[in-house]
């Protein structure tokens, strides 16, 4: 049976998702995102090219594949618009090769004020959204109000985009919180005109249809696991299923059509935005780690929080997603440092523990295990054979730990810095 593979990301994300997808795109028909929106900001690098996608999948820059945007995807049309602009720019009309769920649903601009007055009001406890509206867009879909691609071609489009406007500014009302929605509003209906030059889709029949004729699909991910709306750190989370599981509702196949799952890493670990960080540093380690690593956000260009590698929470990923294969990610990024740690164990009231407690994260202390640093550079090195004797070392210890094996490793952000077991 023909199955779709799945690559997501297993930490805060930002593991580099985008560059892995772009990586194994040569061997897949078909590349799909199947949750998230314009929250997601996916980099690709190939020579002098730099590229952040958003909604678009990351498949898009490899002329074989078609790319679809699945039913779970919540779509913002003038980010979406922006994003075909700059890639058609480069490649040309991509008309033929972005397929549109009818079943996505919508970001109005109201939905981007309401994100956005939410978070005001949460003051201190805010979840540091990038306020592209996802969690008001989710909640008015899971609230059975919501607006969808398929609805664009309906001749009372325009009579329904009112109505739940007018209902957003009701609920904007309660707010403390000035807004002016006109500019965007008229970029957003001019956006939704132009989406419609796209074939927006039955995307799970098609999907399944794909599968049956022998196609070759990989879901792509957006987030991390660790953002999960279910099993992330509640309430700093993003609003939909980031694991593998919501490759099956975001797309429309049944589990048993799940074939490998990439779980990716990176070498350590970012976070931006608020919420339980066990392995967070606040010395000079993390301040070298963002420095290295570029550790600012590709959408927001917010400053990310860097730490040590944390285990606990890897393996809680790779369980939850039933990861097949690993994917380590800028390890380049640790070419420099004497010592490495990884987090092994966490100490919550002076108890060990090794799982990621129910409990506020924020009193959990990090048990670490030290790693010698290999201290040369990965840039060139093209295969595991010649990757220097504690990097393997590293990499032995995250395979027996998560009883994972580690496929690829990443040493750049380039395409070609890339190194397949
Ligand atoms: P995504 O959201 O998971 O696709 O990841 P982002 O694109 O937000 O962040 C990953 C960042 O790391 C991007 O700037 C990539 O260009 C960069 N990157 C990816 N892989 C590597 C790597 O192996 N080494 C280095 N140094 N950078 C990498
Ligand atoms: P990619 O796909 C990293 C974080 C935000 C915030 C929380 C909720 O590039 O890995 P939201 O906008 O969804 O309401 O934000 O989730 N967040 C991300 N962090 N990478 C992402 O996407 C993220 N998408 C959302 O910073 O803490
Ligand atoms: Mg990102």
């Amino acid at each position: 049976m023909q199955k779709v593979d799945v690559v997501l990301g297993l930490q805060w994300g930002d593991e580099g998702k985008g560059k892995v997808v772009d990586v194994l795109t040569p061997s897949y028909n078909v590349i799909a995102r199947f949750q998230g929106g314009p929250n997601a900001g996916h980099s690709l690098k190939f020579g002098d090219e730099n590229f952040v996608l958003h909604t678009v999948p990351s498949g898009i820059f490899r002329k074989d594949a078609v790319n679809v945007i699945g039913n779970g995807v919540v779509i913002d049309p003038v980010i979406l618009m922006e994003e075909v602009d700059a890639i058609e720019a480069i490649q040309g009309d991509i008309t033929s090769r972005l397929l549109i769920s009818k079943k996505a649903h919508l970001i109005l601009p109201t939905h981007r004020m309401l994100d956005a007055a939410s978070e005001a009001a949460k003051g201190k406890g805010k979840i540091g959204s990038t306020l592209k509206g996802i969690g008001p867009a989710y909640m008015d879909k899971t609230g059975r109000n919501g607006l969808r691609v398929g609805d664009i071609l309906s001749d009372e489009f325009a009579a329904r985009y009112e109505a739940l406007k007018a209902k957003h500014l009701g609920l904007l009302s309660q707010y403390d919180f000035s807004f002016d929605i006109s500019e965007y509003e008229s970029k957003w209906l001019k956006a939704v005109e132009r989406l419609r030059k796209f074939s927006f889709i039955e995307s799970e029949v098609e999907i399944n249809r794909m599968l049956s004729e022998g196609k070759s699909i990989l879901a792509e991910g957006a987030q991390g696991s660790m953002l999960d709306i279910d099993f992330g750190t509640y309430p700093f989370v993003t609003s939909s299923n980031t694991m593998a599981a919501g490759a099956c509702t975001g797309l429309g196949i049944a589990p048993s059509r799940i074939g490998e799952v990439y779980g990716i890493f990176k070498a350590y670990c970012t976070r931006v935005g608020s919420g339980p960080f066990p392995t967070e540093l606040f010395d000079e380690d993390g301040e070298k780690i963002r420095a290295i690593g570029h550790e600012y956000g590709a959408t927001t260009g917010r400053p990310r929080r860097c730490g040590w590698l944390d285990l606990v929470a890897l393996k809680y990923a790779v369980m939850m997603n039933g990861a097949t294969a690993l994917i380590m990610m800028k390890s380049d990024v640790l070419d420099d440092f004497d010592t490495i740690k990884v987090c092994t164990g966490y100490t919550l009231a002076g108890k060990t523990i090794d799982y990621f407690p129910f409990e506020s994260a924020e009193k959990l202390e990090p048990v670490y295990k030290e790693f010698k640093g290999w201290k040369c550079s990965l840039k060139g090195v093209r295969s595991y054979e010649d990757f220097p004797a504690e990097l393997k070392d590293y990499i032995a210890f995250i395979e027996k730990e998560t009883a994972c094996p580690v496929k690829i490793v990443s040493v750049g952000p380039d395409r070609s810095e890339t190194v397949i077991r």
